[in-house]
């Protein structure tokens, strides 16, 4: 198979370029090929003419989304768009990496893959309206939604909590937001098998189990043998600029209908830590 990346040099796009093997894998920044510019994406396809294109490059400031719309919709929503013309244009497959926030988070049970997006964030909408656009130009593409993604590449959850936890007797964390930590490795090998097994439509991907963010940095600590305190918060008291839904789990029916199973957070955390530290 030939594969191109776009977002290779993000979380994501890291742990992709590292898991996959036995196929050439062209992976690209955003210095590389801006998938604002039509011109570019399309040039790049054209060269590499591949199977399978991963679209994991994004505006992923969440906050930041906020105070720059503009940005936020011309990345995640017409630059994906761009990205799924070419892929049309040249034959290739697509997978497009969302969100669990195209969802309000007004459930108590995970979210299925047919549930309606009502996104509360303008990140959350921006990947919910490129979805749609995505469907319509590609209905075979493959949408994989995800969440709470950390890994070695970059700022994340776990190395936010472990550098402040090194030097704050205590740190508060919010409690009231309920989601499914994600290791970008086991994601970017279930996002391999996906196009071994040449899949189509949604699918939702995160490590098994769920947590609040507060329950989430407390394993973190102990696993880092650190004796930090952890207060649980409120969203609201921790103020920030996008709405979070509250619920975020995402249901794994559809991935374990293609025979693809995610080992649970704990195991992910722990590999993650024992990672980090080599
Ligand atoms: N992080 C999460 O918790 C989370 C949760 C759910 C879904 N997702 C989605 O999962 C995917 C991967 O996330 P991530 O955390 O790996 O992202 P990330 O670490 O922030 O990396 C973003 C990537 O996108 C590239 N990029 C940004 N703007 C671009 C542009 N205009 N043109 C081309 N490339 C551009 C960046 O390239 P440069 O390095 O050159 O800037 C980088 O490679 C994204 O689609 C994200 O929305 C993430």
């Amino acid at each position: 198979m030939r594969v191109t990346i776009f977002g290779a040099s993000g979380l994501l796009g890291q742990a992709l370029m590292h898991e996959w093997s036995g196929d050439t894998v062209t992976g690209l920044s955003s210095r590389d090929a801006d998938i604002r510019d039509v011109s570019r994406v399309q040039a790049v396809v054209r060269e590499n003419h591949p199977d399978w294109i991963v679209l994991a490059a994004a505006y992923t400031d969440v906050d930041g989304c906020e105070t720059n719309p503009d940005r936020a919709f011309a990345v995640n929503r017409d630059g994906a768009v761009n990205v799924a013309e070419a892929a049309k244009m040249f034959g290739s497959r697509l997978i497009f990496l969302s969100s669990d926030y195209v969802f309000d988070g007004k459930k108590t049970s995970p979210y299925e893959i047919d549930d309606v997006r009502n996104p509360q964030s303008v990140y959350g909408r921006t990947k919910a309206e490129a979805e749609i656009r995505l469907l319509e130009l590609i209905p075979a593409c493959c949408i994989v939604r995800t969440s709470w993604l950390f890994g070695l590449g970059g700022k994340c959850f776990p190395d936010t909590i472990l550098k402040l936890a090194a030097s704050r007797p205590a740190l508060d964390v919010v409690n009231d937001q309920r989601g499914s930590p994600t290791f970008a490795t086991d994601l970017a090998s279930a996002i391999i098998q996906l196009c071994r097994k040449d899949a189509n439509g949604i699918v939702h991907i995160s490590n098994s189990g769920d947590c609040t963010w507060f329950e989430f940095a407390g394993e973190i600590i102990r696993n880092a043998g650190l004796t930090t305190a952890v207060r649980p918060v409120s969203s609201q008291q921790m103020a920030r600029p996008a709405p979070r839904p509250a619920y975020s789990v995402l249901s794994p029916a559809r991935l374990l209908s293609l025979g693809i199973e995610m080992p649970s957070r704990h195991d992910a955390l722990r590999r993650y830590m024992e990672q980090r530290q080599k």
